[in-house]
Formats: structure tokens, C-alpha cells, sequence
């Protein structure tokens, strides 16, 4: 079993449904439905390892407050090594207040709250513990993501980053060597002033990525259009599952974490991108973010059905 140390964040999500976004300064009455359900970048991936069959060691910051006790019993529920997680009693645990409209497109705001605060020593302790690979986003405190990805390259082991949330800002270039790097279109565009919307304006953005990231694969995650996965020389556009879209939210959070597992168990980036977009799509398909992450046999079964 594969034992995976994912070092991000976890936040839980109040999710409204809705006609319409409004405008600035326009107040609307909808009659969609509103919910809280546990959510992160980190944490979703992190319920995903879990599900697909990997022992994952989850390392996040959350407040002492009762979002926190909700969230860490389901890591435990969910069968995590919830043993670097700690509790922040200053500050209040990240919060995302989610719009989904009727195409199941979203609108993400993070208050990032325990997230902003990891501390590194508590990461070298996770990385010393010698998982099988590293997993990161961009959710959490930067010194944090620098401090674990250099502690991990130290000790030999593989790095698996998800860009997200995009953010420009981030020092790419310190980043140690990672085996993929897999922002989707948004943080594409933010990272490469390419939007890419086509094989070669992927290929354009890839090409510019590794100007700066030292990765062996970028893998572009293109929403309903699958995935371009590049080498650093050849480039292929891997389409997804035809799934109805309910809700987008945590596709990519699962769509990189099942990347990552398969590419870790078989070595073939090309299948572990199937795969994953049978994660993705299976997501999609239905509403919320932890809650919607498919388990192994859920995708085994969607695979072989089509
Ligand atoms: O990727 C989806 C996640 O982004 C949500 O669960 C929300 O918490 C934000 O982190």
C-alpha cells in the first residue's frame, strides 16, 4: 500500500446553490439550497488517496474551533494518519463560500484562516517518516510548501504538486525537481499568460511552465476537455468520460490525486491519466466537494462499464 504524506489545506465549505451570480451592489433572493460540507484542496485530495487505497498521511493546520472537530473526525473516519495535524486556538479554520450555478460551474472565495499557518517543523517531522511521495497545493502557507518540498527532495522522495488555487505570486522557480506539476486552465493562464484553449496553446503554456518549474510532466487539467499531458518534448490531450455536470467542485482535487496513486503504481503517466479522469468525472457528476470523491471500485466498475 502506498503511503502518501499530502501537505495542504482543509477547509469546510458552505455551498450555495444558485440561479444566477449577482452583480456589485445587487441583492437577490434565490430558492437554490445552501450546505456545509468538508472541503480543501488538500483535504479533498486527501479523502481521495484514502479512497482509492492509499495510507494517506494528512499534514494540515485547523483552528480549535467546531468546523475543526468536524473536519478531523472525518479525516479519522476516513482512515488518515491524522497524527501531524495540529490545532491553531487564534484562529479559526479555513472556510470557502462556494456559488454553484445550474451548469455546475463554481465560484470559489477561500478565507484560508489555520491554513496560513503550518509549521515547518512539524513538516520536516512528516517528511522524515519517509512517505512513498509528496502531494501539495498552493492553499497553505508558502515557507511551508518550499520548507516540505526541498526536505523531500533531500530524502529521494517524489513530489506531486496541484497548482491551485492560482496565484502568480508563487516562486516557481525555487521549487526543488517534481515528477508533475498539474495546474488546471485558470492557473495556466495565471502562471503563463497563456490560456489554453487548444493543443498548441498548451503546448506554448507547457513549454513556458518549464522555463520555470522543474518538472518531468506537466499535466494541464482542461475542465471538460480532459487533460494534456506533456513530457518536455511530446504533448497528447487525454479526453475525459461524457459524465452529466452537477458540480464541479474537487474534480481537479481528485483528478490529481488518482494521478498521482496510479502514476506512483504503474509508472505510465498515459494510464494514470485515465484513470484519473474517471476520477474526475465521476466527481462531477455529483454535488458537493469531499462528498463527491468516488472510491476504488466506484472507478473500477465506471471504467469497465464504458
Ligand atoms: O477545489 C475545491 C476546493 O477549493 C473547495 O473544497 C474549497 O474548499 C476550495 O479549497
Amino acid at each position: 500500500m502506498k503511503r502518501i504524506l499530502v501537505v495542504s489545506s482543509a477547509n469546510m465549505d458552505m455551498v450555495m446553490n444558485v440561479d444566477f451570480v449577482p452583480v456589485g451592489g445587487q441583492t437577490v433572493i434565490d430558492k437554490g439550497t445552501y450546505t456545509y460540507v468538508p472541503g480543501g484542496k488538500g483535504a479533498n485530495s486527501a479523502v481521495a488517496f484514502s479512497r482509492l487505497g492509499a495510507k494517506c498521511v494528512f499534514l494540515t493546520k485547523l483552528g480549535e474551533d467546531s468546523n475543526g472537530d468536524a473536519l478531523l473526525s472525518l479525516y479519522e473516519k476516513e482512515g488518515m494518519d491524522v497524527s501531524y495535524i495540529k490545532r491553531d486556538k487564534n484562529v479559526a479554520s479555513g472556510l470557502a463560500a462556494i456559488l454553484v450555478e445550474k451548469t455546475g460551474q463554481n465560484r470559489i472565495i477561500v478565507f484560508p484562516g489555520a491554513n496560513s499557518k503550518i509549521d515547518l517543523d512539524t513538516v520536516t517531522d512528516a517528511v522524515a517518516s519517509k512517505p512513498d511521495a509528496l502531494y501539495m497545493q498552493f492553499e497553505i502557507n508558502y515557507d511551508a510548501i518550499l520548507h516540505a518540498a526541498k526536505e523531500a527532495h533531500k530524502a529521494g522522495i517524489p513530489i506531486f504538486i496541484d497548482a491551485g488555487p492560482a496565484n502568480k505570486d508563487f516562486p516557481l522557480e525555487e521549487l526543488p525537481k517534481v515528477t508533475v506539476f498539474s495546474p488546471n486552465e485558470s492557473e495556466t493562464e495565471a502562471f503563463t499568460g497563456i490560456s489554453p484553449i487548444d493543443e498548441s496553446c498548451c503546448k506554448a503554456a507547457a513549454l513556458k511552465l518549464l522555463e520555470r518549474v522543474k518538472a518531468e510532466y506537466i499535466v494541464i487539467k482542461l475542465g471538460g476537455r480532459g487533460a494534456y499531458i506533456f513530457d518536455g518534448e511530446n504533448g497528447i490531450i487525454k479526453a475525459p468520460y461524457d459524465m452529466p455536470v452537477v458540480d464541479t467542485t474537487a474534480a481537479g482535487d481528485a483528478f490529481t490525486a488518482a494521478l498521482t496513486l496510479e502514476y506512483l503504481k504503474s509508472g505510465d503517466i498515459l494510464s494514470a491519466c485515465d484513470y484519473a479522469n474517471a476520477a474526475g468525472s465521476i466527481t462531477v457528476s455529483r454535488a458537493g466537494a469531499s462528498s463527491s470523491i468516488p472510491n476504488e471500485k466506484e472507478i473500477a466498475d465506471f471504467i469497465s462499464s464504458r
